[in-house]
């Protein structure tokens, strides 16, 4: 969505349809659970290597014997809206790649080893639909080893929680589309898609959940690309997407690392969350070729696509950029207190993974004709962000697996 012309985007009409878009969650299924923890875990043996590597750098290599670990039929909460194979997809060498940082091997996600890991612990995603999407993978590949109970959700099923019985595990969503308070403009009773942004306020809907949190995974970023005033206190200082003779435009990268600071700044001064690991996932890319998401836009490939045909010089790697210093300037911080935050630094390895979109595989009832090219498939390359997860919980936490 990084390259959506503002004055397509923001007109009235389209941008309720992109609400939508972003808003859209499927109803979920329902699953009991069947079975408990098996006997025997798995011993994993980190190599010294991979302590220090850098898991940003690195190939898609082919993995032909990787089938992906769950399947439509194995993982019933997949959304139908990811769920690409039932949509009408049919190819999928898409599956068949694992992620190869070049100083090291990423093991691959492993559902006992993690479940023994966080045992007993309370991990939460806190963002929009793609943190959504990132929930719902982690959630297909630990039901593979335990069923689990779904024990609550708010009535428009932007707040979740998933537990495990067998290992006292909880999963849950904390939905929040600007990390801040944001108000959507109404004019006339129909919305705008323009927000107020008050860059000083956080949003307690999920700032209140904090408390008993152990691992807290950050992101956010579709939402802001939008027509938005930003506010300090009662004083409007700026807006993104607009122009206008008086407000100076400071560009969606000043929102988006306001935000950031403001949540993560929150988190380092929270007193509850004083044991609470937490990681910032970066911009997830979308993908869009051959017009925008609303111009007929489509991402259509069947394979990754290599180095040289991503852009470090876009909008994305900006965002990611910024995320990435306002993680180290938290950590920095929460040195000082005894806090740990890391980052989920998946962007790279996902500018290369156009494949990876349902495209027109999703179930666009709402949305009939446009292309899904931001969220991804399931099962699909979004998995490997539990393997960056894993990897990166065991350097961060210090966790070990034996
Ligand atoms: C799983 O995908 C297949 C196509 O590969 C599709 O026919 C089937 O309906 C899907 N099943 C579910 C439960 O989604
Ligand atoms: C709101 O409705 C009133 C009365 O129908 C109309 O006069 C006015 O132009 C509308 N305002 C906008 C911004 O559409
Ligand atoms: C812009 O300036 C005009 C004229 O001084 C003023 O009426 C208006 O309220 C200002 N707009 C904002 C958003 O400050
Ligand atoms: C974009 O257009 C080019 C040229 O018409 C075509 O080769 C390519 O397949 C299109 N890409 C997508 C994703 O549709």
């Amino acid at each position: 969505m990084g390259r959506l012309p503002p004055f397509l985007l923001w007109s009235l009409c389209v941008t309720s349809i992109l609400s939508l878009f972003l808003f859209y969650s499927p109803s979920p299924f329902k699953v009991t659970p069947k079975h408990g923890l098996r006997q025997k875990d798995v011993l994993i043996q980190p190599h010294k290597d991979e302590e220090n590597c850098d898991l940003l750098k690195g190939h898609w290599v082919p993995d032909m014997k990787g089938s992906s670990p769950y399947t439509n039929w194995s993982c019933a909460t997949i959304p139908s809206s990811k769920n690409c194979f039932k949509n009408g997809r049919k190819d999928s060498d898409f599956l068949k790649w694992r992620w190869k940082p070049d100083g090291c091997e990423l093991p691959r996600f492993d559902p006992k080893a993690f479940l023994r890991l966080v045992r007993g612990k309370k991990l939460a995603f806190i963002g929009d639909s793609v943190a959504r999407n990132h929930m719902e993978s982690l959630l297909c590949l630990l039901s593979q080893e335990e069923i689990p109970t779904d024990i609550y959700k708010d009535s428009e099923d932007r707040f979740r929680t998933w537990y495990f019985p067998s290992h006292d595990f909880t999963l849950t969503i904390l939905w929040s589309k600007f990390l801040l308070i944001a108000e959507e403009r109404v004019i006339n009773g129909s919305s705008t898609g323009v927000f107020d942004m008050h860059l000083d306020r956080i949003d307690d809907k999920w700032t209140q959940k904090l408390p008993g949190i152990d691992y807290a995974i950050v992101s956010d970023a579709h939402w802001f690309f939008r027509k938005m005033y930003l506010y300090e206190g009662a004083n409007l200082i700026g807006c993104v997407y607009c122009s206008e003779p008086n407000v100076t435009d400071l560009g969606l990268g000043f929102a988006l690392r306001k935000a950031f600071r403001g949540a993560l700044d929150y988190i380092n001064n929270c007193k509850e969350c004083k044991d609470m690991v937490t990681l910032l996932r970066t911009f997830s890319p979308a993908h869009f070729e051959n017009g925008t998401w609303d111009t007929g836009g489509s991402c259509r490939r069947t394979s990754p696509v290599g180095e040289g045909e991503i852009n470090l010089g876009s909008l994305d790697w900006e965002l990611r950029s910024i995320q990435v210093e306002e993680i180290e300037r938290a950590r920095n911080e929460g040195n000082k207190r005894g806090m740990k935050f890391g980052a989920l630094d998946i962007t790279r390895a996902m500018l290369m993974r156009p494949d990876g979109h349902p495209g027109s595989h999703w179930d666009n009832q709402w949305m009939k004709g446009f292309n899904d090219c931001v969220h991804w498939c399931m099962p699909g390359p979004i998995d490997a962000w539990n393997d960056f997860l894993m990897a990166v919980l065991r350097k961060e936490a210090g966790l070990s697996f034996d």
